[in-house]
């Protein structure tokens, strides 16, 4: 049976990608990942906010042993390096122990600081870097315009430093979902990543204090991206993976239907270990035996907006007479 797929030009043996997480931080992880069938994997983000911290820290640091501030090129230069050696460590460390492509991922926000480390990313082998870009909508001065423009400036900054693929791991927080989808899809990148989960607040009655919600996804989840990949399929000009929610075969099965090239894991992983990819790669295989497919291309996107026979259930928002 044929499990391959390609996304973002990189051929993938599974469609099953470990997401970007805790999971996916250390070498011998990656090699139990792989082990277990994982197509791809996303390394853990190394985070724009916490180097601007230590940054800061730094500078704090130096200013109190009074080092002259001329050398703040120096100081910028070497926490830079510090920080990012453990991060190509990783890269070149899973490069060598694994076959599978190693997807970088960095986690920004604003700023522009970050995208001379790419470039770093890219010498130390990465097959592709995976951007987990994202601002709360919460910022009152900023808008919509201005929110979404600067998407479309980091995404063409990293395009002029690296040339391998980049994919954009967005959430669902825009005022014109499918539009900015489709603009996006447009704007070099080889893909899309819909979408993206994300730690909430909760609050403790007892104690009166905020606690973190749900960590983990639960299998119903899965809904917003399967919608949006169903909808979006054949309106793309990249390659669009599916996350949230997966937790089993059946559901990567969902969204190859709805038109995925490939499907990224986390909390599943977390619940039941790496092996929970073996079992989702079985029952992809049966499923695919049982209905005569010898290769994903044979089914992909058959339940797509644009294929399916009733396009506009998609589009169905409201529980009309669902219990009547
Ligand atoms: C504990 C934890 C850590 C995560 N860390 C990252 C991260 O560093 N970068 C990132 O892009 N996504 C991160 N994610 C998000 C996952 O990659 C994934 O997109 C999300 O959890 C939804 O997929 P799931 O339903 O399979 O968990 C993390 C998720 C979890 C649960």
């Amino acid at each position: 049976m044929d499990l391959t797929t390609d996304y973002m030009g990189l051929k993938l043996s599974s469609p099953i990608i470990a997401g970007s997480s805790g999971l996916t931080n250390s070498v011998e992880k990656i090699q139990k990942l792989e082990q277990s069938g994982a197509g791809a994997i996303v390394l853990k983000s190394i985070f724009e906010e916490e180097i601007v911290f230590e940054h800061e820290d730094i500078l704090k640091e130096a200013e109190a042993a009074g080092v002259d501030l001329d050398q703040f090129d120096y100081y910028d230069f070497h926490l830079k390096g510090e920080k990012l050696n453990s991060y190509t460590d990783l890269i070149e460390g899973s490069k060598d122990a694994v076959s599978v492509p190693i997807i970088a991922s960095i986690n920004c926000t604003y700023s522009h600081e970050w995208i001379s480390f790419a470039q770093q990313i890219e010498e130390a082998g990465a097959d592709a870097i995976e951007l987990n870009m994202f601002f709360l909508p919460s910022d009152f001065s900023r808008s919509s315009q201005e929110q979404e423009n600067m998407y479309f400036k980091v995404v063409e900054r990293l395009l002029d430093t690296v040339s391998i693929p980049i994919a954009l791991k967005i959430s669902y927080y825009f005022s014109s979902l499918g539009q900015m989808i489709k603009r996006l899809s447009n704007s070099g990148v080889a893909g899309l990543v819909l979408f993206n989960r994300f730690f909430s607040p909760d609050i403790d009655i007892d104690t009166l204090k905020i606690k973190p919600s749900f960590v983990l996804s639960s299998p119903g989840d899965l809904a917003i991206s399967l919608r949006w990949i169903a909808i979006m399929a054949n309106k793309v000009g990249c390659d669009l993976a599916a996350s949230t929610g997966v937790h089993n075969g059946n559901a990567v099965i969902k969204q190859l239907l709805a038109g995925a090239k490939a499907v990224q894991v986390a909390s599943s992983l977390y619940k039941n270990g790496p092996e929970q990819i073996r079992v989702m790669n079985d029952t992809l295989t049966q499923w695919m035996e049982n209905k005569g497919h010898n290769s994903i291309s044979e089914f992909r996107g058959k339940m797509s907006q644009e294929a399916a026979s009733n396009p506009a259930v998609f589009e169905r928002v409201q529980f009309m007479k669902y219990f009547s």
